[in-house]
Formats: C-alpha cells, structure tokens, sequence
C-alpha cells in the first residue's frame, strides 16, 4: 500500500470506528461483531504504525491507553464548576419556585434531568475534536485527564453531524455502571484487595489512575448534562442537549422537558419508584430552568445557579442495635471486620450485618459496644453504617478496640504502611487461610474441580485429609467415601476431576497458586510472557516490572512468594503431580518456518484452540497473523460461523479457507 492508498484507508477506518464505537457505546445498538470490531480496529493500529505522519490524537486506536504513567496537570477551568443546591423535599421544590417568580414574569419551563452519582467532567471541543478532559476539582482548577477521558468509549474524540461550535465546552458525568462496579469489586477481593465502597468512589478513582491503560479496561461510561460556550445552537437548554445528541454525545433520554412546577413533582415521584432499574447510579434528581434568557436573568449565588436546584432522594436510613463486631479471615489473610446488627428490614431486605472494611471506618465512628447505630442502603450493596446515636449511648459503654491478635489462630496481625487493611501473617497455619487457599484453587476460573465444594474442603481439612492444596492429589477414594453425603460415585467423580486437572493449562495454575495480586488477567499475561514456573520463579524484580501491565506492587508479590520456602517445596510437589508449570504450545522447540511469509486472516469459533492461541500458534510458526482479508493474504483461517461479508471477500479475491484441523496439520499438530 503506498502513501496516498494508507491515508484514505486510515481515514475510512477511523470514520467506521467511529460509527461502529457509537452505535455501541451510545445508542446501544450495535451494527458489527466484537470480532469484526477488533479486526478493523487492528488493521488500523498496523496502518498507524507503518505510516506515523498520519498519526492522530483522537483516532479510535488511542482508546486503549497506554502504560506511560500520567502526571496531571492543572488546568483552571474557564468557566466555574459550580455545585447545586440540594432539596429534600416537595415544598422546598416550591419555594425554588417561588424564589424564581420573583424575578422572572410569565411561565417558566423545567428541564428535569438524573442526578448522576459520579464523578463531574468538562470536556472541551475544538473543530469537532476532543481537546481536553477536566476534573472539577476546587470548580476553579481541576486536573487534566484527557488521556484517560479518551479511553471512555461513549465519549466521542470525533463529532459527528453538524452544527457544532467551532469550540465549546460540554459537562457531565462520568460513571460506573453496578454491573461493572460488582465484578470489579469480585476480581479486587479475589486477588486480596479492598472492593470499592461505592460506584462513586470506583469512578473518581479510576479517572485519577495514572495509567490509562487499565483505565480503558475499567469500562467507565460518561452522561452529559450542560453545554457551554459562546456560540451554543439555540437559547434553551432542552434542545441544546437534543442537539448534542446528534453531535455524538450520550444524552440520557430520560431527560424530561415539563411545562411547570406540577411536571417537576410528578417527574420526582415517578423516577422514586423506577430508579432501582437504571443501570448507573443516581442520588436524585436535577432541575433547571429550560430558557437560557432567564438563567442569565437568575444568575448565581456565590456557590451555586440559582436557575438549577437537585432534588436527593432519601437514602433508605433505620436504626438498630449493634451486638458486636466479629473478624473475617480471607484467603491472603486480609482481616475485615463486620458489625453483627439486630435483625432490621432496610429496602425490603433484613439486614443483620454490616461491613466495617477497616480499623479506620471503626474508629472514624468511634463505635461503642452496644450502640445504637444508623445503617443505610445506597448505591452500595452492601449496607452500612453511617452514624450512632450518641443519645442512646450508656455512660459505662466500652469503645470498639481494634484486635491485635488474629481471631482464628491468635497470631498478632500486621499492617503494612500505606496499607488499610490488617493482615494475619501466619498463611501457612491459619485455618481459614488455608481453607480458603483451597477454595480457590478448586474454583471455576482457577483448577475448576467438579464435585468439590467449601463443605467438603472443610471435612476433609477437619479430618486432617488435606493440609493445603498439594493434598488434593493425594486423596484417594477411601478417604472421601467416608465423609458425610459421599458415595462411590461422588468420590469417583472428584477423584476423576482431580486427575483430569492435570491438563489445565499453565496459566490457570498460576492464577490458581493465589499469589497476592495475580488474578486470572494478570496471571495470563504472566503466563504468556514468562513461560514456565521455573523461569517465573527466578525472574527479578526488574524482569517482572518489565513485563506488559506488571507493576511495582504485583512484581513484589511475586518475588515475596517465590522466596519463601513452603511455596517452592509446594510448587515442587505440584509438579510431581503432574500439573501444567509451563506453557505449552510457545516452547520454543515447538517452533518452526512452515508458515514463513503467509499472512493469515483468523475468523469464527474454534474447537481445539482459543483464538489467542491460534494466533500464537501462526507466530510460532514463522506467519503473520493479519486483520482483514486483502490481496496479500495467503489463506482464511476459518471455524465456525465466519462472517457472509468475509466469504463474499475471499471469493472475489480467489482466496482460500482453511479448517482448524487443515492449518494444525500444516503445522505438525
Ligand atoms: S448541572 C451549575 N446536571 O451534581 C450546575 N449536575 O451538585 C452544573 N450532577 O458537580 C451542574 N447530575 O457532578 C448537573 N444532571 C445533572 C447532574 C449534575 C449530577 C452533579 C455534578 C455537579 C453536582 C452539583
């Protein structure tokens, strides 16, 4: 492709992605497979490279981020970032009203929109472009995120439509969605981590991480509310947004224009009822005054609009009596402590406990024994405390002292600088430490062991059966026929899951092993760019650090795991068994020239290898692996359920298409 043919292509790619991105991302309506996406995505990234002075800020390639760390820079924003005056009730919504009468005749119309619960952002727009992203720090300065801002898929880096301001300014929210919140606090305790404590406090923390990479894989979503600039399309606020709508801009669409205060207050009160079902969180809701005229009539209180006011919906709030807090163990070791409340209903559910996440929220709280305290449910999942009753508190009452000793094995606990959590040290005596090491190793995206569930770990370690996870291997049929509920069959069945482990690959061992911080991603990327246990095991910390998303604190870890005794002779005993320590089909000697100079184009759904694997497997094989199918390409590679569009291609270009079983034949496999 010469440098004329690059540019258009470049310019058709990006302009595609573009659509495709916000049909996806925006509208919901996807009109291309992930698959498809990531190919035409890929294409691009190859073209950008070989042809750099076509390099572009807001090319859909710069969404994935990148590793370099980010310093932020302050930017003082160019019009304030205010807040809003917060009501709680319908009178007050009134008398937001009456205050505005007094300075404005004739009708007034509202604009009622969700109170997003995020974190606030203002994006500037040049030409069409994404120029800069800023927090609202103070409201006069906040810190430049843009690179980050730019991984946000519903956030347009191109406008599209017409009509734009050359330059203008466009504020809203950026969020996390429960969905993405609730598995990304799973995977943060699954690796020994502390879960956020709500999707705010996800967002905020996201957008302030310094590489942007892992932000690109947070999934955040970005809400926008506000335009402002000099030369906006029209004079009122409700078709502004419909306008930016069309621009690309992910505009809630259940933002309601109401005719009076009357709307307002019925729009309040429906959105009560129907705000569990959104699937960002909000804490109310906002309402501003739809003529632009008349806001600037209004203006501003020192803090706030006065032509704009939120409404919050009570958080569901009950009293109760705290029994007493108890100690949780985790599988590293991590010690959480939980308020044991008197059974209240709160939201429709009974609650009889509390996370406390920490010494600090104990001691924020100064809880005493016996208190009456206040539990709340709001965007979080898990309820919790918010205050005490101070009235109601005994003058004898003792103050909530820490533990220092671990409730399960009276070791004395640790707690690393920097650090929130507590930390028993004892791993290798700790019952609920060991059983837990157990748990997780048998897991679903760990050894996935059929058959063996938390009750049947505990028997077997109770009897002395197992002592951690090497034991498992060692168990025989006469050891677990015995047990409570197990018969012949159920033995034979975990003793043939057992065996059947052995072949799981590599990389699910290493994230099975539990060391502190490799979770399943990390443990991929581990697996794939240092290929065995042994080399794992040596690498020094400069080794780790350089590896693709490994930092500081994982490399750490790893190192503090593989020097320490009990894990090498563990890791010994597991190989012994059997157990996949190396990765398999990257060994070197497997490799060969067979499919030197092809380019290979991989599409559909494959039985034997996974789709990364195949690639690996070309590369192993002295090929390339390609994005879309051209003049140059040797052969499909194709499974199942290749797309129409893709067949039409290769018939037009004469081309073939390989089965999975055909290409692993060429290769010896
Ligand atoms: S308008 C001058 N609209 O609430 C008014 N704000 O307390 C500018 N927020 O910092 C804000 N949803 O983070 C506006 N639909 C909405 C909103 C909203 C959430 C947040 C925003 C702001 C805070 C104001």
């Amino acid at each position: 492709m010469n440098q004329a043919e690059a540019k258009v292509r470049i310019e058709e790619l990006r302009g595609q992605l573009h659509t495709y991105n916000h049909n996806y991302y925006v509208l919901s309506q996807p009109s291309i497979s992930d698959y498809d996406f990531d190919m035409l995505l890929n294409e691009l990234i190859d073209l950008e490279k070989q042809f750099p002075e076509f390099n572009d800020q807001n090319s859909p390639t710069q969404r994935v981020g990148s590793d370099i760390n980010l310093e932020f820079n302050q930017v003082e924003h160019k019009y304030p970032m205010l807040s809003l005056g917060n009501t709680y009730s319908e009178e007050e919504i009134r008398d937001f009203e009456t205050r505005i009468k007094k300075l404005i005749d004739g009708d007034v119309e509202y604009v009622c929109e969700m109170k997003y619960d995020g974190t606030s952002i203002s994006l500037t727009y040049e030409k069409g472009k994404l120029v800069q992203a800023v927090t609202r720090g103070d409201g006069v300065k906040g810190d430049d995120v843009t690179a980050n801002v730019k991984t946000i898929r519903s956030v347009p880096l191109q406008l599209s439509g017409k009509g734009f301001p050359d330059e203008f300014e466009i504020r809203g929210e950026i969020l996390m969605p429960f969905e993405v919140f609730n598995s990304l606090n799973e995977e943060r305790e699954e690796i020994g981590e502390a879960a956020f404590a709500n999707p705010r406090n996800a967002a905020s923390g996201t957008l302030k991480m310094q590489n942007s990479s892992i932000v690109a894989k947070r999934k955040l979503d970005c809400y926008l509310y506000y335009l402002l600039g000099k030369e906006i399309p029209t004079r009122n606020h409700y078709s502004n947004l419909q306008s930016a709508k069309d621009w690309g801009f992910k505009v809630p669409s259940n933002t309601k224009l109401c005719k009076n205060i009357e709307e307002v207050i019925a729009f309040i009160k429906e959105w009560d009822e129907k705000r569990d079902d959104l699937p960002v969180p909000i804490d109310g809701i906002v309402i501003k005054v739809n003529s632009l005229d008349m806001q600037e009539e209004l203006g501003f209180t020192a803090k706030s609009p006065r032509w704009a006011i939120s409404y919050k919906y009570k958080a569901e709030r009950v009293s109760t009596k705290l029994e007493k807090v108890t100690y949780q163990v985790g599988r590293t070791g991590s010690i959480t402590p939980v308020a044991n409340l008197e059974a209240v209903q709160l939201a429709g559910t009974t609650v009889k406990r509390a996370s406390l996440h920490n010494a600090d929220i104990i001691q924020n709280l100064d809880l005493h024994e016996n208190d009456t305290v206040y539990v709340e449910k709001g965007g979080e999942i898990i309820p919790k405390i918010v205050g005490v009753e101070l009235s109601e508190r005994s003058a004898e009452a003792k103050r909530i002292e820490y533990i220092d000793n671990c409730p399960e094995c009276n070791t004395a606990l640790v707690r690393k600088e920097g650090e929130a959590n507590h930390y028993c040290p004892n791993e290798m005596g700790c019952p609920p430490q060991i059983k837990g090491k157990i748990e997780h190793f048998i897991s679903r995206r760990a050894l996935d062991l059929d058959g063996l569930g938390e009750e049947t770990i505990d028997l077997l370690f109770q009897k002395g059966l197992i002592k951690d996870v090497s034991g498992l291997f060692r168990l025989t049929k006469e050891d677990i026929v015995p047990l409570d509920r197990m018969g012949d069959k159920s033995a034979e069945r975990i003793l043939n899951s057992i065996e059947n482990s052995k072949q799981v690959p590599y990389e699910r061992v290493l994230y099975a092993l539990g060391i502190r911080y490799v979770g399943a991603t990390v443990a991929k990327k581990l697996a794939k760019a240092i290929p065995s246990i042994d080399k794992l095991a040596t690498s020094t910390l400069e080794e780790l650090i350089e590896v693709d998303e490994i930092g500081g604190k994982i490399a750490e870890s790893i190192v503090e795991y593989f020097s320490n005794e009990y894990h090498q002779n563990l890791v010994a005993q597991l190989k012994e068994f059997g157990l996949q320590l190396e990765k398999k089909i990257v060994e070197d000697e497997n490799s060969s020239n067979t499919l030197e100079g092809l380019s290979i184009v991989i599409s559909g759904s494959f039985n034997k290898y996974s789709r990364d694997e195949l690639k690996d497997l070309i590369e192993l094989h002295g090929g390339k692996n390609v994005g879309s199918i051209s003049k140059k390409t040797s052969f499909l590679l194709g499974g199942e359920k290749v797309g129409p569009s893709k067949l039409a291609k290769l018939e037009k270009l004469g081309l073939e298409m390989k089965s999975e079983d055909e290409f692993l034949k060429m290769i010896g496999l």
